[in-house]
C-alpha cells in the first residue's frame, strides 16, 4: 500500500501573530534588549522572511516563536492558542535549525523517518523519505551518517526533517546558508513548492536580500531589534519607510546623498550641486538639508538634458545592460552608481546626465533617516 505525503499534512495552515514581543538576554548584570516590542501578522499559509543584518534578532525571534528561548513580554499565537507556555513538542510548528541536531548513531533516512514518526505508526515511512529526498536531491545522503556530512549537506537533511512531517508552521533559520550557488537557487526553488503545495505557514530568517526577495510572500526588514518595514518585496523596493530599507534592499545599492529642497510653486525640487531634481515629496520644507535615494535600476541616461551631470569613472557592460560609477560634484565623497541601457556604451571620462522620474526618487530625513513624502 502506498501512501501519499499529502496524507500526512498535519491538519490545514495556521495563522500567526507576534504581538508586543520583547526579549531581553541576561548576561551578568546588564541586559542586551535583543527584541524591541514587535508585533508581526503572518497568514496562514503565507511565506515570510525575516530579513536584516548580524545580531538584528532574526534568530531570538524564531527561537521564541519554535519554543526554544523563554519570552520576556508580550505573546505568540499560534492559530487561537497562546503558545507562550507550551513546549516546542506542543506548539504546530517544524523546525530547521542548523544547530538541530541529527542522531549521530543513525544514518539520514533513519533520522527522517525517526522525525517522520515520532511515536506515530506512519504505513510506508520509506516512500515518503525518498519523495522528499528526491525533490531536495538528497537520495545519495540517505545511507550516510551525520558524522560524514559537510555543513551543506547537513543544511538539507535538517530542512528535510523540518519538512516531512508537514508541520502548520514552519520555521527556518538560514535554511539555504551553506549550500554552494547552484544547490542554492534548486532547493530555494524547491523549499518554495513544497511550501506552496503543502501550505505551511513558513518563517524563513535570512540576512539574504535576493533570497528575501525571491522567497517571499511579505517580508519582515529588521534592524536593532525592531521591524523597519514589513510588505511584500515590492513595496519594501518600490516605496521604502527609511533609509535604512532603502539602502539594505537592493542590488546594487541604492545612491544615498545629500540635497537642499527647494520647493518652486507646487512642485518640489531638490539642488545638488549646481544642479536640479524634480521630486514627488510634498511635504518638504524648503530649504531643508535631506538625504536622496535613488535606485541605479531607476536613473535613465538616454537623450536626458535635465538632470545629474557628471563623469563616468568606471563602466562595466553587463550585455542585458551597463552599470556606470559616475563622479558627481555635488557628491564629492563617492561616485553614484546608475544602470545604463546597453545600446549607450560609455567610456570612462564621458560626461553622463541622468534623471529619473520624480516618484522613484526618494528623500529621508537627514538625522532620523525617515522618509519624506
Ligand atoms: N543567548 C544569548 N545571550 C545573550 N545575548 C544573546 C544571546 N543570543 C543572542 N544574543 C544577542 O542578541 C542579539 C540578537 O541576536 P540574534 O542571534 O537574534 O541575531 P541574528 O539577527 O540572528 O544575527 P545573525 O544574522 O548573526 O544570525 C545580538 O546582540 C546577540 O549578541
Ligand atoms: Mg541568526
Amino acid at each position: 500500500m502506498s501512501v501519499k505525503v499529502e496524507e500526512l499534512h498535519g491538519g490545514g495552515a495556521l495563522p500567526l501573530r507576534i504581538r508586543n514581543v520583547r526579549k531581553v538576554y541576561r548576561t551578568g548584570k546588564k541586559g542586551v534588549e535583543a527584541v524591541k516590542n514587535m508585533n508581526l501578522d503572518i497568514e496562514p499559509g503565507e511565506l515570510i522572511t525575516l530579513l536584516g543584518p548580524s545580531g538584528c534578532g532574526k534568530t531570538t525571534t524564531l527561537r521564541m516563536v519554535a519554543g526554544l528561548e523563554t519570552i520576556t513580554a508580550g505573546d505568540v499565537f499560534i492559530g487561537d492558542s497562546r503558545v507562550n507556555d507550551l513546549p516546542p513538542s506542543k506548539r504546530n510548528v517544524g523546525v530547521g535549525f542548523e544547530s538541530y541536531a541529527l542522531y549521530p548513531p543513525l544514518n539520514v533516512r533513519e533520522n527522517l523517518s525517526y522525525g517522520l514518526k515520532a511515536g506515530r505508526r506512519v504505513a510506508d515511512p520509506d516512500k515518503i523519505v525518498d519523495e522528499l529526498a528526491d525533490r531536495l536531491e538528497m537520495r545519495d545522503l540517505l545511507s550516510l551518517r551525520p558524522a560524514s556530512l559537510s555543513s551543506g549537506q547537513k543544511q538539507r537533511v535538517a530542512l528535510a526533517r523540518a519538512l516531512i512531517r508537514k508541520p502548520p508552521v514552519l520555521l527556518l533559520d538560514e535554511p539555504l546558508g551553506h549550500l554552494d550557488a547552484a544547490a542554492r537557487q534548486h532547493v530555494r526553488r524547491e523549499l518554495k513548492l513544497l511550501q506552496r503545495q503543502f501550505g505551511y505557514t513558513t518563517i524563513v530568517v535570512t540576512h539574504d536580500q535576493l533570497e528575501a526577495m525571491t522567497l517571499s510572500d511579505r517580508m519582515a526588514v529588521m534592524n536593532g531589534g525592531i521591524i523597519q518595514q514589513y510588505g511584500t518585496p515590492d513595496e519594501i523596493f518600490d516605496d521604502p519607510a527609511n533609509i535604512f530599507v532603502a539602502d539594505f534592499v537592493g542590488e546594487p545599492s541604492i545612491n544615498l546623498f545629500p540635497a537642499t529642497v527647494v520647493r518652486d510653486g507646487g512642485r518640489t525640487l531638490v539642488r545638488v550641486g549646481a544642479d536640479v531634481l524634480e521630486v514627488a515629496a510634498r511635504t518638504a520644507t524648503d530649504g531643508a538639508e535631506v538625504m536622496v535615494g535613488l535606485r541605479p535600476q531607476d536613473c535613465h541616461g538616454k537623450g536626458v538634458t535635465k538632470g545629474l551631470t557628471g563623469t563616468v569613472f568606471v563602466y562595466e557592460d553587463l550585455l542585458e545592460h551597463g552599470i556606470a560609477r559616475v563622479n558627481h560634484p555635488g557628491v564629492p565623497d563617492k561616485p553614484l552608481v546608475i544602470q545604463t541601457p546597453a545600446e549607450l556604451q560609455l567610456s570612462p571620462g564621458a560626461s553622463v546626465t541622468f534623471s529619473a522620474p520624480p516618484n522613484r526618487i526618494y528623500l529621508f530625513d537627514k538625522d532620523s533617516g525617515v522618509r519624506i513624502r
